[in-house]
């Protein structure tokens, strides 16, 4: 299938690493130039230079951080001057700490919103006209299973991602008619160095961990940044264009849920 990428233009949050770098691969892979965000410049850069290696096409690097206003203005306004426009828009980064409800004060939930929430609603809004102007364009959101099937622990994450789904689904009926579909990944464990972290972080060893998961895990692995990115680059194509509003888990059928 030809996903007709070629010479679009995609940003691609938190890609030094992780599900962005695949993510950012993928459609660099299918011909797209990408703009990769990250708060740590050498790997961020190192990011940009192994992709434009192993693809060909131009890759941005732009270090900036999700949280703060100025730098998501900022990072729109470089691919505009850099690329001319924006066709694809893909909302991803860390996420807030894990820990119980009642530990987190009013200061770590206004980070969280911070960081989860305003962060894509202040891309959107920086990139929506550029896409409006080229005749449509594709925004993606990498959430996490738990904003569907919340996982104690992870009260900052699913609250504002939960806010994430509802945003998204209102932006995909108010920009469908601008041809822009909007989608929302929720996806299951992946193997990056953020899972890893928490794997170690956890009381037993991470190998524990990891056999009891891949047993609990229908397809019986823990998932890869690939798995993502080939459902993300599919999406954000023309091949993916009747697709909106939807906020689909990638998780091996880990959600024990009809819906
Ligand atoms: N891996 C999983 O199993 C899994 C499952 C469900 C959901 N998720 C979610 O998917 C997202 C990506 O996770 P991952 O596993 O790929 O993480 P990762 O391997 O730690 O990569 C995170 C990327 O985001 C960047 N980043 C972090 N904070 C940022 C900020 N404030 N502003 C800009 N960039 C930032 C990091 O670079 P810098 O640190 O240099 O900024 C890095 O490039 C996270 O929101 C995570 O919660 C992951």
């Amino acid at each position: 299938m030809n996903l007709e990428l070629k010479n679009k233009v995609a940003i691609v949050g938190g890609a030094s690493k992780g599900i962005g770098f695949g993510i950012a691969h993928i459609l660099a892979q299918e011909g797209a130039s990408v703009a990769i965000t990250a708060r740590r410049e050498p790997e961020l850069s190192a990011a940009a230079e192994r992709i434009r290696k192993e693809t060909g096409v131009r890759v941005l690097p732009i270090v900036a951080d999700a949280r703060r206003a100025e730098d998501c203005r900022r990072i729109v306004e470089t691919v505009k001057a850099e690329f001319g426009g924006l066709d694809i828009l893909i909302n991803n980064d860390g996420a807030p700490p894990i820990g119980e409800i009642m530990s987190f004060d009013d200061a770590a939930w206004t980070k969280a919103v911070e960081q989860n929430l305003m962060y894509v609603v202040r891309m959107v809004r920086e990139a929506v006209p550029l896409m409006k102007e080229r005749g449509g364009g594709s925004i993606l959101n990498i959430t996490a299973i738990s904003a569907i099937q919340p996982i104690p622990g992870f009260a900052l994450s699913v609250a504002t991602w939960s806010g994430v789904i509802g945003y998204a689904k209102t932006l995909s009926l108010e920009i469908a008619p601008f041809g822009i579909n909007v989608n929302t990944i929720c996806p299951g464990y992946i193997d990056t160095t953020r899972l890893r972290k928490v794997f170690a972080a956890g009381e037993e060893p991470a190998e524990v961990v990891q056999a009891r998961l891949r047993e609990e895990i229908p397809v019986k692995r823990i998932g890869t940044v690939d798995d993502i990115g080939n459902l993300v680059a599919l999406l954000v194509s023309s091949k993916g264009s009747y697709i909106t509003g939807a906020a689909i888990q990638v998780d091996g059928g880990l959600l024990r849920s009809v819906r």
